[in-house]
C-alpha cells in the first residue's frame, strides 16, 4: 500500500483524497489545507490524519508520497519542498502560471530521480486513449489532422477567472497537453485567435477570452485544432478526433446514459451530457492515481510529468503571444 497524503482539500483535493481512500493499492495518509474547515472535514469523513503544515507532512515517516491540489501558485513552492523531502508527487496542474518560475522549478529538481507526476488526467479517459492507440497501431494510417473540442458547460465565477491566469494558461493548457498526447510529436507552430462572446466585460475587465480557437503545427505538418469555450449551453463537451491517411478516429462525449428516445415529434433525442470535469473525468481521475501509484512502485518515471507540464506552459505562452501581436509564432521564440 502507497501511504499519500493530500494537501489542499478544496473542490479537487477532496475528490483525490477520496480516490486515494478507495484505491487497492493505496491509502490516505492524511491531509492538510490551510484552510483548517476543510482539512477537518475530510479528515473526519475519511477516518485520516490531519496535518498541521505541509512542513509536518514532508518530514512524516507515515507518508510515502504527496498529491499536491493546493491553489496554483503554491504548486511550485510546495513541488520543491516535496522532493527535497524525497517524497514522490502528483501534482495538479499548471506547475505555475510563470514559465519562469516552472523553468526555476526545472533547474532546483534536475537530476532527480523521485518521480513528479503532473495531473493532465485526460490522458487517462478511456475514449481519448483509445484514438491515441488507433494511431499509434496505423489504424487510420498517417496521421494528419486532430480537432479537440473543449467547452465548459458555464462560466466560471468572477474570482476564479480574476486569478486563473487567462484561458490558455487555466483551460487550454489541458488541451495543449492532449495535443501532444495525440500528436505524438512536438508543436513547432502555435497561431491562435481569441474573442470575448460569453462575458465581454469581465473578460475585457481581466484581458481574457472566453472563445478561443487555435491552431497547432509539427515539424512533419501534422496540424491540429483546439476550440474553446467557457459556455456551452448543452453541457460539458469533450471531443477528440483524429484524421489519418486511412480513417479517422473519434472520442464522442458521454451522456448521463446511453438511452436514446424515440417520439412523433423527434429521432434520437440523447440524456444530457455528464456535468463538468468531476464527473466526465471520474474513471480517468481513478486511473491516474493507479498511474502514480504503478511509477512509485516500480520506481519508474510517470508517463505524465514536469516536462509535460512545462511544454503546455509553453504553447499556452506562445498562444497569447500569436494573439498579442497577431501573427504564427514558432515554440523557440518563448522561454
Ligand atoms: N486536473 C483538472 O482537471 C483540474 C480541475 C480543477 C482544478 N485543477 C487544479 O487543482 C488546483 C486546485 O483547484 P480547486 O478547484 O480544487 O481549488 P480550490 O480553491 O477549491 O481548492 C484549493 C485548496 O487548497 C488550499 N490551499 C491553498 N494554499 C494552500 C497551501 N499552501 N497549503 C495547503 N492548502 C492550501 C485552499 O485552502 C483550498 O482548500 C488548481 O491548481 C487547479 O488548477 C485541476
Amino acid at each position: 500500500m502507497l501511504k499519500i497524503a493530500v494537501l489542499g482539500v478544496g473542490r479537487i483535493g477532496k475528490m483525490h483524497a477520496e480516490n486515494i481512500a478507495a484505491h487497492p493499492r493505496a491509502s490516505l495518509a492524511g491531509v492538510f489545507d490551510v484552510h483548517g474547515p476543510s482539512a477537518k472535514e475530510v479528515s473526519q469523513k475519511l477516518g485520516v490524519k490531519q496535518y498541521e503544515s505541509a512542513e509536518a507532512v514532508f518530514a512524516s515517516g507515515d507518508v510515502d508520497a504527496v498529491l499536491i491540489a493546493t491553489s496554483t501558485p503554491t504548486h511550485a513552492d510546495l513541488l520543491e519542498q516535496a522532493i527535497a523531502a524525497g517524497k514522490p508527487v502528483l501534482c495538479e496542474k499548471p506547475i505555475d502560471l510563470s514559465l519562469e518560475r516552472v523553468n526555476a522549478c526545472a533547474a532546483r529538481i534536475a537530476g532527480t530521480s523521485i518521480p513528479i507526476m503532473l495531473g493532465f488526467v485526460r490522458r487517462f479517459d478511456t475514449g481519448h486513449r483509445a484514438v491515441r492507440n488507433a494511431i499509434a497501431s496505423g489504424a487510420i494510417g498517417d496521421l494528419h489532422q486532430v480537432i479537440i473540442t473543449s467547452r465548459d458547460p458555464g462560466m466560471a465565477p468572477a474570482s476564479y477567472i480574476e486569478v486563473s491566469g487567462g484561458i490558455f494558461r487555466d483551460m487550454t493548457i489541458h488541451d495543449f497537453d492532449m495535443a501532444r498526447f495525440i500528436l505524438g510529436e512536438d508543436v513547432t507552430e502555435v497561431s491562435a485567435t481569441g474573442s470575448r462572446l460569453v462575458d465581454p466585460e469581465l473578460m475585457a475587465k481581466c484581458a481574457d477570452y472566453d472563445t478561443v480557437t487555435v491552431v497547432l503545427k509539427t515539424a512533419s505538418g501534422k496540424q491540429c485544432i483546439i476550440n474553446n469555450s467557457r459556455r456551452a449551453v448543452y453541457g460539458y463537451d469533450q471531443r477528440v478526433e483524429a484524421l489519418g491517411s486511412g480513417g479517422m478516429a473519434i472520442s464522442e462525449n458521454r451522456p448521463l446514459n446511453g438511452m436514446r428516445l424515440y417520439s412523433e415529434q423527434f429521432t434520437d433525442q440523447a440524456a444530457p451530457l455528464m456535468n463538468f470535469f468531476i464527473e466526465r473525468y471520474a474513471d480517468a481521475f481513478a486511473a491516474e492515481i493507479s498511474a502514480f501509484v504503478d511509477a512509485v512502485e516500480k520506481g519508474a518515471p510517470p508517463e505524465v510529468g514536469f516536462e509535460d507540464g512545462r511544454q503546455a506552459l509553453i504553447l499556452a505562452e506562445a498562444a497569447m503571444l500569436s494573439i498579442s501581436e497577431g501573427r504564427s509564432v514558432n515554440t523557440n521564440e518563448i522561454g
